[in-house]
């Protein structure tokens, strides 16, 4: 496999075979998805809710999408890096968009940002692009806003919410984004809004049409045990063997089998021999010392 650094020129190129994206949250998960040869790792907000207990995307803070994409950029892995800005970091001006998309590239080590919304962000993502820094955008249902909007909408059901979408995938490629998420959109809409783009889109429960796909890590791997959408594939049912492996270790130590003579480090027997002669001296003393204390 070439194991050269892919480079936004490697994921825009229009031949390509279809883009493969997955989430990591940390260095072991990066390292796994690296080596599986994924183009694209996606440091994603939901961090929020498989790595960190909240409920939803919405808490989690730049502090801590930074603490996490650090961990990931230092496996220097061989895909590119993309760190997606969390909720109220993008939305307030252009500025802090760019102010905070920088953190990203500066303390989080990524190489390109992902953030949410369509024509309604085109001024924050092209902000970010004029900054000199990628911006992958995110249409369809956005976990973001389903705080007050409502939680998994498909989107582009009818003529009008698709025609909607199309005009949100156009204004993202006209602000400079490189690729855009399409999540939770009807695949025939997903698919002509592909058609009509320069730019790759990455599809999420958006049918085979899209120019590349992105699962998380934990939904694919059966690390995640609760419920998923629809559209999530389960390629491994990880969590069934890691619970296995924790029930295996506890049984073994309580019945002593675990750890035995090759997890431990020995010492010549004539060596225990003084070690025994100098300890039983030791008790000795002190006993000696409580004595005539
Ligand atoms: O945060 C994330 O994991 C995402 C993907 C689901 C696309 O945005």
């Amino acid at each position: 496999m070439d194991r050269s650094r892919c480079t936004l020129t490697d994921i825009t190129r229009p031949d390509r075979e279809p883009l493969v994206m997955v989430t990591a949250y940390d260095a072991a998960s990066a390292r796994l998805a690296d080596d599986a040869g994924v183009d694209l790792i996606l440091v994603g907000d939901t961090l929020a809710e498989f790595a960190l207990g909240y409920d939803s995307t919405a808490p989690v803070t730049v502090d801590e999408m930074l603490h996490h994409c650090r961990a990931v950029t230092r496996t220097r892995p061989r895909a590119l890096v993309v760190g997606d800005m969390p909720l109220g970091s993008y939305q307030v001006s252009a500025e802090e968009a760019v102010r905070n998309a920088i953190r990203f590239v500066k303390e989080g080590g990524v190489d390109a940002v992902k953030l949410e919304g369509g024509e309604v962000r085109a001024q924050a993502a092209r902000a970010i692009v004029d900054a000199g820094i990628a911006v992958m955008g995110h249409v369809g249902y956005t976990p973001q806003s389903a705080v007050s909007f409502g939680s998994h909408v498909v989107a582009g059901r009818d003529a009008e919410t698709g025609i909607q979408l199309y005009h949100d995938a156009l204004a993202l490629e006209r602000a400079g984004c490189f690729s855009i998420v399409l999540e939770a959109v009807v695949r025939a809409v997903a698919g002509r809004i592909t058609a009509e783009l320069a730019i790759p889109t990455i599809g999420i429960g958006a049918g085979a049409g899209c120019s590349g796909q992105v699962l998380v890590f934990h939904e694919l791997t059966g690390i995640h045990a609760g419920p998923s959408p629809r559209f999530v594939r389960r390629y491994g049912e990880a969590g069934a063997e890691i619970g296995q492996a924790i029930a295996a270790f506890a049984r073994d130590v309580r019945s002593r089998a675990y750890p035995d003579k090759q997890h431990a480090y020995l010492m010549p027997a004539e060596e225990i021999a003084r070690f025994d002669h100098a300890l039983a001296a030791e008790r000795r003393d002190s006993r000696l010392r409580t004595r005539t204390a």
